[in-house]
């Protein structure tokens, strides 16, 4: 989604900004900009469609030691040239925004009657004619933009400069995330660290209602009602390693091989002789789930797929557990029992309906709040009373996949703390839990067994490639890993492709079958394959073609109408963790032969910071 960097320096800082543009990419956008204010204090606009690349190239002759860049995702206004940001207003002020203003007709009206021209489609555009207007009216750059954020409604990250004030970079921010990143003799600002990385590695993260003026030697922090004030000085830990595909064709490829790493690091120094620890997770997390009665999780995409396998462990285990997509959540109205745990699943940590969500159910009496993530300096994880932390390490595919998984084991961990105090005092481990950590203790080795098997998921994928249908089929906790693998198929590949829970097949969707459309199925050795193998026979009768995942001791067998990839048994719970990476390497392959941009599909963005 939409980023922002920019720069006060004594150097050039054009080449910084092109920089921290391209490492913002994985975010995913659809036109690029910058505007700098140069040596003859002019502001030099540069905008272009499509890659940073492309805005590179026209950027040769731009030099100058203030700016602001950004890439665009659009929402108001297609992907064009015009609607690209920076916005600019009589060429004094320029912004970068993300986020979205929704009373931007109001102020876009009661500008145009004071004679501003409008040469975009954007609610961003008004926020740079009002502070013009502000500055016409005698106000400095920093007192325009604090009165101009007195005037909006909606959400905004801001970057802002002008020509009047070459000495000066303001930011704002309210619902979008927004950071300074603090160098020697030079300051920046940026939606997320990894756009700083070469430049800063200590940074200060803006809270909602902050502004802050920046110089190349000084930071000013100014809260909602003008005070100064001090925010935390943070260390980084980013590093270019993760940002590198390190000899892989693609980061989702890399990102897949990466989970058995990631689920040693997910892992470590969580699990006892025969238990799980919970000290790990952070000192209120026994109080937290001391207190927890029953839990509510929301989340959006890949991160509510996990919450709806983690349902399966948690009912399973005696915890009565209701999970909901974040959009939907916000807007309805709700009955909380006492002792519900809220719980929100976020992968950036920054998915603005899941921050709402949480901001929702703050003042709805839920007994705490607690997030699953992977990004500690994020919105999500400020807002929480406690957070678990994934550890999958930077996911840059679009793709979610490494952070599904960490995901996954972070929610098993949870859930066997939370066992223990449906078993009794909180404090007992029983054969169950020991089964379950020695079950978690061989998972990495497991995912690698799976990886291994790409050869014939390499095969299997050429049967897919001229499909434009495609249907998944899973039962029980493996009908959310159903639905998870038609997720990464249809964003990767844009084949639409479908999940059912398989007993639902003959209640509509077998009239879909016939030999163009492939079904995938999800067969471990569950006390549902007998059922899910009835569900198989209905598509084999019908003369669909069937590519199943099975345990190799579920019986399955391949033919001329079923291909059968044998999977080694596993226990249970941990199945539906392993069981999604061949669907992951399935996907990544068919869009391989179907030649999409794996790492950024059209129309998507890694982190959905708008609502
Ligand atoms: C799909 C994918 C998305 C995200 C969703 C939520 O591969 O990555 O569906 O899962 O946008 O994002 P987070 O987890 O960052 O809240």
């Amino acid at each position: 989604m939409c980023g922002i960097v920019g720069a006060i320096s004594n150097r050039d800082v054009t080449p910084i900004l092109v920089d921290g543009l391209k490492r913002l990419e994985y975010r995913g956008y659809d036109s690029a900009g910058l505007a700098v204010v140069d040596a003859q204090q002019s502001l030099d606009l540069k905008r272009s469609v499509g890659r940073v690349a492309n805005l590179e190239k026209i950027c040769s002759d731009v030099t100058g030691t203030i700016g602001v860049a950004h890439t665009r995702w659009a929402t108001h206004g297609r992907p064009a040239q015009r609607n690209a940001h920076p916005h600019t207003s009589s060429s004094q002020v320029a912004v970068v925004h993300n986020g979205i203003i929704e009373n931007h007709q109001e102020l876009r009206a009661s500008q145009k009657a004071a004679g501003f021209v409008f040469s975009s489609e954007t609610d961003t555009e008004v926020i740079v004619h009002q502070i013009d207007w502000h500055m016409q009216q005698g106000a400095g750059l920093f007192k325009a933009v604090q009165k101009t954020v007195g005037e909006l409604e909606g959400a905004y990250g801001l970057g802002v400069v002008s020509k009047q004030q070459p000495d000066l970079l303001v930011a704002a921010r309210s619902g979008s995330p927004l950071l300074i990143g603090l160098g020697e003799g030079e300051n920046f600002i940026a939606s997320d660290m990894s756009a700083l990385i070469p430049v800063a590695q200590k940074y200060i993260v803006l809270e909602d209602g902050d502004l802050a003026k920046i110089t190349s030697n000084s930071v000013e922090v100014f809260d909602s009602n003008g005070q100064a004030v001090e925010r935390e000085i943070r260390t980084s830990t980013l590093s270019d390693d993760e940002t590198e595909l390190g000899g892989f064709a693609h980061f989702m490829k890399k990102e897949i091989h990466e989970q058995t790493r990631a689920i040693t690091e997910t892992l470590e120094g969580r699990l006892g002789a025969n238990n799980v620890l919970e000290l790990p997770f952070g000192e209120n997390a026994r109080e937290i789930f001391d207190n927890t009665k029953e839990l509510k999780i929301v989340a959006c995409g890949t991160s509510f797929y996990a919450a709806s396998v983690a349902r399966y462990w948690f009912e399973e285990f005696g915890i009565k557990c209701d999970v909901e997509i974040a959009s939907e959540y916000r807007y309805r109205k709700h009955v909380v029992n006492p002792g519900t745990l809220f719980m929100t699943i976020s992968q950036s940590g920054e998915t603005l309906d899941t921050m709402a969500a949480l901001e929702m159910a703050k003042t709805l009496g839920y007994s705490n709040t607690l997030c699953v993530c992977n990004v500690p300096e994020s919105s999500l994880v400020r807002a929480s009373d406690l957070t678990i932390f994934t550890h999958a390490g930077r996911e840059i595919g679009v793709a979610s996949t490494k952070a599904f998984t960490t995901q996954l084991v972070t929610l098993l961990l949870i859930a066997v703390c939370l066992r223990r105090r449906m078993q009794g005092d909180g404090r007992r481990i029983d054969d169950m839990e020991s089964e379950i950590v020695r079950e978690l203790r061989t998972l990495p080795q497991q995912i690698d067994n799976v990886i291994e098997l790409e050869e014939q998921i390499i095969a299997m994928s050429k049967h897919f490639g001229n499909k434009e249908h495609a249907l998944f089929l899973g039962r029980g906790a493996h009908f959310p890993i159903a639905m998870e693998g038609a997720l990464k198929l249809k964003e990767i590949s844009y084949i639409h492709a479908e999940a059912y829970a398989a007993g639902e097949l003959k209640h509509g969707p077998l009239a879909l079958i016939d030999e163009d459309m492939p079904v995938v199925a999800v067969a471990p050795n569950d006390e549902l394959l007998e059922k899910l193998k009835s569900n198989l026979e209905e598509v084999r009768a019908r003369g669909g073609k069937l590519f199943v995942f099975a345990d190799e001791e579920s019986g399955l067998q391949s033919d001329d109408e079923t291909m059968v990839l044998n999977v080694a048994p596993v226990h249970n719970h941990i199945a539906p963790i392993l069981y999604v990476v061949p669907l992951q390497l399935l996907a990544y392959h068919v869009a391989l032969i179907k030649g999409t941009d794996i790492d950024k599909p059209r129309n998507l963005a890694k982190s959905v910071t708008v609502e």
